[in-house]
């Protein structure tokens, strides 16, 4: 995580670093710093805490300079303080980083043997170290690639010269970073986020690439020291809206946006006058298609699990699910015949990106499902499935897993149809389903005052628990996870018949239980399984698209969602968890968008 910015230009840079740095903030909160070149000097200032800290230090105590590094710090090594905090300066060299260096405590002991001395905690002050020392024998570039050679790990790195007033040096392995271009002035950032306000000219550096930035050139070498050309990419302008508009955070944003995002991916997939969908160019024939593999973390896991059920109810394909942490370290078994799809809303995530790496190793067709398509795993894949949703700020993914949910069910869709696993007039159906599928998240968006009242329920609780069977079980450890992460509630999501295996212990009187349960084929088996958590004290919050009548007296609220196409409940089950997370964290005072420990982009292992 952590985030990058470096700026070369011919006019004073420091409002630019910090307004890139607020972009920024999405990959880590705790700790904000820059450092500028002014009169042969370097100029740091850094404190813990959110880039606001930051601009009122600058504020009492301006830095000049036309070139500078700035960088927003999630935690690896060493405590959120302001020692930590980067850049780490010596003399004559300062730094910013990205990512692990997993050798830096061997480092650490053989620059110390030779007199250096630490004054952070951080892995990176051992980079500043070893370019300081290469420094008094070779030019800016030779020492960074000697000290690149040292390095074990993955990084993202922006170097400034107190000797070299015009040039900032970018490297990467593993960790991403993209540079832009612009008259009079040139950037290095660890995404085109960072830079879109500035440029919509992009190049991203390839793992072991090297840059030289100055305000009128950029120069890129690969990790064989030879000098390289890259491609110039041109941003497209809707990735520009990234305003919060009238809405008081981020996340309600994204969560009011839903209908939108719905229309707006399936009005990309679904071609309505030849009622079909726009998929082509499997990358694995899908009538010889073995199995796919899912993988993804966290949230963009959940839909993996919801795809699962997609592809075995529409298909008769095999279908393997994974959290790309455990994939990439587990003995495969693989087979050309499969599709591997990487799900991710960023691109970025390190887990991700290394268990795509590992299929691309071993000559598997692989198709990432991503939200950013300028993304290190979007660029990687050998297809691209883009979910349209726009930028998601919200630390916390709402519209993202909605839009991977879709694009999902769609491929899913469009692979029975062409091995002929569904008949014409089923097919038909689910795409005339689809397209009211927009009003019904609307609609499921009407439900936030009830989820509101629903929510205070949760302001004395010791923990909840979140249940579901079939298509709902994802969502209940969605719920969960949206829960904890935005309220610091413990919840526990479970499917439904598991409950008597054991975290039936935890239900006590007043426990809040929620209970997702359309009127699916679990149906019944789910009210079979509330009832025990009844017969415990629990109190069940029930969320279902069934008539509430037919429920039992015992359900303290209840949540009704439109009723549709059974395979799509779990894309309108979605939005009143995601509002129930909000309201708790809201009544709770928590930080929406940025919750505390958490970043948005997960770039270290
Ligand atoms: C979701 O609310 C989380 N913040 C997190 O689980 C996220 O989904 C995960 O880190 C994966 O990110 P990605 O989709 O960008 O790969």
């Amino acid at each position: 995580m952590c985030g990058i910015i470096g700026i070369a230009s011919n006019k004073p840079v420091s409002i630019n670093i910090i307004n890139s740095l607020k972009k920024l903030e999405y990959r880590g909160y705790d700790s904000a710093g820059l450092a500028t070149l002014n009169q042969n000097e370097i100029n740091e200032k850094k404190c813990s805490g959110r880039v606001e800290e930051l601009e009122k230090i600058l504020f009492k105590n301006p830095s000049d300079g036309n070139l500078g590094i700035g960088h927003v710090r999630w935690a690896t090594h060493g405590i959120p303080n302001q020692i930590n905090a980067h850049p780490h300066s010596s003399e004559i060299v300062s730094v910013v980083h990205n990512g692990i260096i997993e050798n830096s405590d061997e480092l650490k002991k053989n620059l110390e043997l030779k007199g250096s001395k630490f004054k952070s905690q951080t892995d990176t002050e051992v980079i500043t170290l070893l370019i300081t020392d290469e420094l008094k024998k070779n030019n800016p570039v030779k020492s960074v690639f000697n000290t690149l050679k040292q390095l074990k790990g993955s990084f993202a790195l922006g170097i400034i010269f107190k000797s070299y007033q015009n040039i900032i040096i970018g490297a990467r392995r593993g960790s991403p970073l993209a540079v832009g271009y612009s008259k009079d002035e040139n950037y290095l950032g660890s995404d085109s986020y960072a830079l879109k306000s500035m440029t919509n000219k992009i190049s991203y550096l390839d793992d072991g690439d090297l840059c030289v930035l100055s305000k009128d050139k950029i120069d890129f070498y690969n990790n064989e020291e030879k000098k390289i050309n890259k491609k110039v990419y041109t941003l497209s302008d809707d990735e520009n809206i990234s305003d919060k508009g009238d809405y008081k955070n981020f996340m309600s944003k994204e969560i009011f946006e839903q209908p939108i995002t719905a229309k707006n991916c399936i009005n990309e997939y679904i071609d309505s006058l030849k009622k079909d969908i726009n998929i082509y160019n499997f990358p694995v024939k899908p009538e010889d298609m073995n199995k796919i593999v899912l993988i993804g973390c966290g949230t963009a896991f959940h839909s993996c699990l919801i795809a699962k059920y997609w592809f075995e109810e529409l298909t008769n394909i095999e279908v393997e699910i994974d959290i790309a942490s455990e994939f990439r370290y587990r003995k495969l078994k693989f087979n050309s015949k499969n599709l591997y799809i990487f799900v991710s809303q960023s691109g970025e995530t390190a887990d991700t990106a290394a268990a795509l790496d590992i299929c691309k190793k071993n000559n598997m067709k692989t198709c990432s499902i991503v939200n950013a398509v300028e993304s290190t795993i979007a660029r990687n894949s050998d297809w691209v499935l883009p979910i349209h949703a726009g930028p998601e700020i919200g630390v916390a993914s709402t519209k993202a897993f909605l839009g991977q949910m879709i694009v999902l069910f769609i491929l899913s869709l469009k692979l029975a149809k062409i091995r002929k696993d569904i008949d014409l007039p089923s097919y038909d159906k689910h795409i005339k389903n689809l397209k009211v599928l927009p009003i019904a998240i609307e609609k499921c968006l009407k439900t936030e005052n009830k989820v509101q009242s629903m929510a205070k329920e949760f302001l004395d609780a010791k923990g909840s628990m979140f249940l579901g069977r079939g298509l709902s079980y994802p969502i209940a450890l969605e719920g969960a996870l949206k829960l904890k992460e935005l309220s610091y509630l413990h919840a526990e999501g479970y499917p439904a018949g598991e409950m008597k295996h054991g975290p039936l212990a935890l239900i006590e009187e007043g426990l809040p239980v929620i209970v997702i349960a359309p009127k699916d084929k679990y149906f019944e088996k789910t009210l079979s399984n509330m009832q025990e958590v009844i017969a415990r004290g629990g109190k069940i919050l029930f969320i279902s698209d069934h008539k509430k009548e037919l429920i039992d007296e015992n359900i303290r609220f209840s949540i009704k969602v439109p009723s549709l196409d059974k395979l799509l409940s779990p894309i309108l089950l979605t939005v009143p968890i995601q509002l129930l997370a909000y309201h708790v964290a809201i009544l709770k005072n928590c930080d929406i968008d940025k919750p505390r420990n958490l970043a948005k982009s997960v770039t270290v292992e």
